[in-house]
């Protein structure tokens, strides 16, 4: 068992995390509740080892400048546990060095590992490039390599933030959604499909919007098990009153949740559900739809907290496999190697593997934790900068997230000592 396991059956999370607040003493961290471990483990949660095998992808543009942020700012938790890091190619500087964007070195790597970072792939540079040596073409290849069917899209707004929302800041204050978006089916990959002529002359397009009962099933346990790991609410969304196929969606959703009988289940229409989150986003948790009203609504989410440098994403789905933690923006190769890139959202990421991928969830909402404080003192690289904050580039954000991290470890280590010490004398 983890040292962090061992102090949580001596004084419980609850109790660590209140010495770790007392501690670091910011009022962000005295806000923030640190969730402590369920025993609901999502399906695909490694058990907590002593030791991880990660995959880094650094891909193109600012991918590497964030990448080494982000191993930087982890650092303090190789104390705790080790994290190896091997890296490997990916989209076009997979092309330049080994002639295709998801080379077959990188899938053995991928194959082998607990979890993979990615940074973000693609720039001008193989814009003109055929179809099967375009970066996205990696991308897509490991989803489909990987068996990634499920997305999860937090869009969290830190009130650090609220003002750089398009929506009035009471609105979207406090907002905290989590979008669980299939991944692999629906119209996007049904079959038949194409563009015909008919015997008119006027040419015919389709697609087939379909889902089989066990991928609907599946993509369903993902977003009950993360509703039981955060406020147990899941809105379901839909286009049940016109389409079959959202009927049948609806059908195994409800069916699902005998097994989740303190999940309280709601289904929104997917035009109601576009509305609400404009409306009054704040009614949310977490939300699960299928691949093309994700898609839609997980990128209208994510504009409810105003940057794109601070979101992060996990995709996932094989249990035997890894998942793929990377944020939400693309290479930026307008800002690549100025130091000038926001390394946050890969670092959130890093947050969401330890929590989902990992089974650290302490570990994550320490991560979480140690970027609230950086927020909160001011910190920010040139796209979140606001009045009053101190402009830093990319590789100083990640020291000063390792800087805040150390103090959460080292806290929650003084206090793990003290709990033990505690225990040995009362016995
Ligand atoms: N998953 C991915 O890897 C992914 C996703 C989207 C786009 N792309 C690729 O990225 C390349 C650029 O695409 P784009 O310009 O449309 O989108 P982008 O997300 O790369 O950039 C959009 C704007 O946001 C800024 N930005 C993005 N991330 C930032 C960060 N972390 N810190 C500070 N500013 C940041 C950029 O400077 C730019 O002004 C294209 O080749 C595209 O195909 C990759």
């Amino acid at each position: 068992m983890s040292r962090c396991g061992v102090l949580a059956g001596v004084v419980g999370l609850a109790g660590l995390i209140e010495q770790a607040q007392a501690f670091v003493g910011s009022p962000v961290l005295r806000a923030r509740a640190f969730s402590p471990s369920t025993s609901h483990k999502l399906s695909m949660v490694t058990e907590a080892k002593d030791s991880y095998d990660v995959m880094l992808l650094p891909g193109d543009g600012i991918g590497p400048e964030i990448t080494a942020a982000t191993v930087n700012a982890l650092e303090p938790l190789q104390s705790l546990f080790k994290l190896n890091f091997k890296e490997a190619l990916i989209g076009g500087a997979a092309i330049d060095a080994e002639g295709s964007p998801w080379p077959d070195s990188t899938l053995a790597l991928a194959k082998a590992s607990d979890s993979i970072l990615l940074a973000a792939i693609g720039g001008p540079k193989w814009d003109g490039n055929p179809r099967e040596l375009r970066p996205e073409t990696g991308l897509l290849a490991m989803r489909s390599q990987l068996g990634l069917f499920a997305n999860l899209r937090p869009a969290k707004v830190m009130k650090e933030l609220v003002d750089a929302s398009s929506l009035k800041p009471e609105i979207v204050e406090g907002v905290d959604i989590m979008v669980v978006r299939e991944l692999t089916g629906d119209v996007y990959f049904g079959t038949p499909k194409g563009i015909d002529e008919l015997p008119s002359g006027e040419r015919v397009g389709y697609n087939n919007m379909i889902y089989h009962e066990h991928e609907v099933e599946r993509i369903a346990k993902v977003a009950y098990d993360v509703a039981m790991k955060r406020g147990k609410r899941l809105c379901s969304v839909d286009k049940a009153n016109v389409l079959d196929v959202s009927q049948l969606w609806r059908d195994v959703v409800i069916k699902m949740s005998e097994d989740y009988p303190e999940v309280e289940l709601t289904h929104q229409y997917v035009d109601n559900a576009a509305m609400q989150l404009i409306r009054w986003p704040k009614q949310f948790d977490v939300m699960v739809t299928g691949n093309i009203f994700g898609d839609i609504l997980s990128d209208e989410a994510s504009m409810l907290v105003g940057s794109l440098g601070m979101l992060p994403s996990a995709s996932m789905g094989n249990p035997d496999g890894p998942g793929v933690f990377e944020p939400c923006h693309g290479s930026a190769p307008d800002i690549a190697g100025q130091d000038k890139a926001n390394p946050l959202a890969m670092i959130l990421s890093a947050a969401m593997m330890l929590r989902y991928d990992l089974g650290r969830p302490a570990e994550a909402d320490m991560v979480e934790a140690a970027v609230d404080v950086v927020m909160d003192k001011g910190y920010a690289t040139n796209d979140i900068q606001r009045e009053g904050t101190t402009a830093v580039g990319c590789k100083e954000m990640g020291d000063k997230v390792k800087e805040e991290l150390a103090k959460l470890v080292a806290a929650g280590a003084g206090a793990e000592a003290a709990a033990v010490g505690e225990a040995a004398a009362a016995r």
